[in-house]
C-alpha cells in the first residue's frame, strides 16, 4: 500500500487531483481508513503488532501528502508571479503638464513690482456703462477721443444709454476714487476690447491702469514710480526713458513714457531710438472732481500700458494674435511652468 500511495501522491499534478488521492487513502472509506478499521475485529496480539504498522503507515502517507501539497502551492505560486509580473525597466509614460501663459505671467509679474511700491489689485467689470468709460473721465460725448477708440457699443434692451465693451481699464480710476477715499494706490490689470485687428491690435487685449490720489503728489512721483517700474520690468537697471508731453483728456499734463532701444535688433535699452511704452498724467481736477475729490486737496497720477505690449518686446514675441491662437508648441515655449 505504501508504494502505490505514494506513486499516487507524486503522479498528483494539482491540488484538486492531490486531495483526491488524500479522500482515497485517509478519507472516510479510503484504503488507511479500512485498515484503521479493521483491528477492530483481531485479537489483542495480533492489533498490537497490525496496529503500530497500520499507524506508522497513516503517519507516513499523510506527511508524504503534506509535502506533495508544498510542492504544489510553491509551483502554483512561482506559475502566478510570473504572469502576474511587471516590467518595472520601462520608462514612465510622460505626465502632460500645462504651463503659465506669458500674459498671466505679465500680470502677476506687473502685481509683484507694483505691490513691492504699495499698490493693490482693483478688478472692474468688461461691459461699462458710458459714463465710467468717457464721461466721467473728461471726455464729453462729442469729443474726438470716442471715435479714436473704435469702442464696441452694446444696445441692451430696455435702456436708452448704450453699454460699451470698456476700450481702456481707465474706467476702474472712476470705480475706484467713487469707492474708496484717498490715499489711493492700485493698479488693474484687465481685459479691453477695440475694434481693430492685425498683427499688432487684436479686437480684446488687456492694459494695467494705475492710480494713485494723495495729498502733495506730483509730476516727480509719477516719474520715479514708472521709471523705477520700468527697470524692475525689464531688469535693466539703467534703463533710458523719455518722457514726451500728450495729450489725453483725463489727465493734465499728459506724457508718453519712451523707453530706449534699437529699432533694427529690437534689443530694449540698446540703440538710440524710443519706443513708446506708456501713457501717463497727473489726474484732471474735473475727473477728480466728478468722483467727489476735491482737487485742491487731493491731487494724483494714472497711468496705462498694454500687457501684450509689454510681454511682446520683453520676450521677443512677434505677432500679437499668437496669444489667442492656443497653439500648444507656441504656449510650451513661451510659457512658464507653474
Ligand atoms: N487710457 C489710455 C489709453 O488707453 C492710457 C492712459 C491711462 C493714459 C492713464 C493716461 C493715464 O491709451
Amino acid at each position: 500500500i505504501e508504494l502505490h500511495a505514494r506513486a499516487a501522491i507524486d503522479a498528483a499534478g494539482d491540488p484538486a487531483a492531490l486531495d483526491a488521492v488524500r479522500v482515497a487513502l485517509l478519507g472516510k472509506t479510503g484504503q488507511v481508513t479500512a485498515l484503521l478499521k479493521s483491528l477492530g475485529g483481531m485479537d489483542a496480539e495480533a492489533r498490537k503488532s497490525f496496529g503500530a504498522a497500520v499507524n506508522a503507515l497513516k503517519n507516513t502517507v499523510a506527511e508524504a501528502i503534506e509535502q506533495r501539497r508544498a510542492v504544489l502551492d510553491a509551483a502554483a505560486l512561482d506559475a502566478r508571479l510570473a504572469a502576474e509580473r511587471i516590467d518595472i525597466t520601462l520608462p514612465a509614460r510622460p505626465a502632460p503638464r500645462g504651463t503659465i501663459h506669458p500674459l498671466s505671467r505679465t500680470i502677476e509679474e506687473l502685481t509683484a513690482l507694483f505691490g513691492a511700491m504699495g499698490f493693490t489689485v482693483k478688478d472692474g467689470p468688461d461691459i461699462e456703462d458710458d459714463w465710467y468709460s468717457f464721461g466721467a473721465l473728461n471726455i464729453p460725448s462729442h469729443h474726438p477721443a470716442r471715435a479714436m477708440m473704435d469702442t464696441f457699443y452694446l444696445k441692451p434692451s430696455g435702456r436708452n444709454r448704450p453699454m460699451v465693451l470698456r476700450p481702456h481699464t481707465s474706467t476702474l480710476q472712476i470705480r475706484t476714487m467713487l469707492e474708496q477715499k484717498p490715499p489711493i494706490r492700485v493698479i488693474v490689470p484687465g481685459r479691453t476690447y477695440r475694434s481693430d485687428h492685425d498683427a499688432t491690435h487684436s479686437p480684446m487685449f488687456h492694459q494695467c491702469e494705475g492710480l494713485v490720489i494723495d495729498r502733495g503728489i506730483t509730476l516727480a512721483h509719477l516719474k520715479g514710480c514708472l521709471v523705477d517700474f520700468l527697470r524692475a520690468y525689464f531688469e535693466i537697471p539703467d534703463l533710458k526713458a523719455r518722457f514726451r508731453s500728450s495729450y489725453f483728456p483725463f489727465t493734465e499734463p499728459s506724457m508718453e513714457i519712451d523707453i530706449a532701444w534699437d529699432r533694427k535688433t529690437g534689443v530694449i535699452g540698446a540703440g538710440s531710438d524710443w519706443l513708446e511704452i506708456l501713457g501717463s498724467g497727473m489726474v484732471h481736477p474735473n475727473v477728480l472732481a466728478n468722483c467727489g475729490i476735491d482737487p485742491r486737496e487731493y491731487q494724483g497720477f494714472a497711468f496705462g500700458m498694454g500687457v501684450e505690449r509689454i510681454t511682446m518686446l520683453k520676450h521677443g514675441i512677434a505677432d500679437l494674435r499668437s496669444f489667442y491662437e492656443s497653439d500648444i508648441r507656441w504656449l510650451s515655449h513661451y510659457g512658464t511652468s507653474p
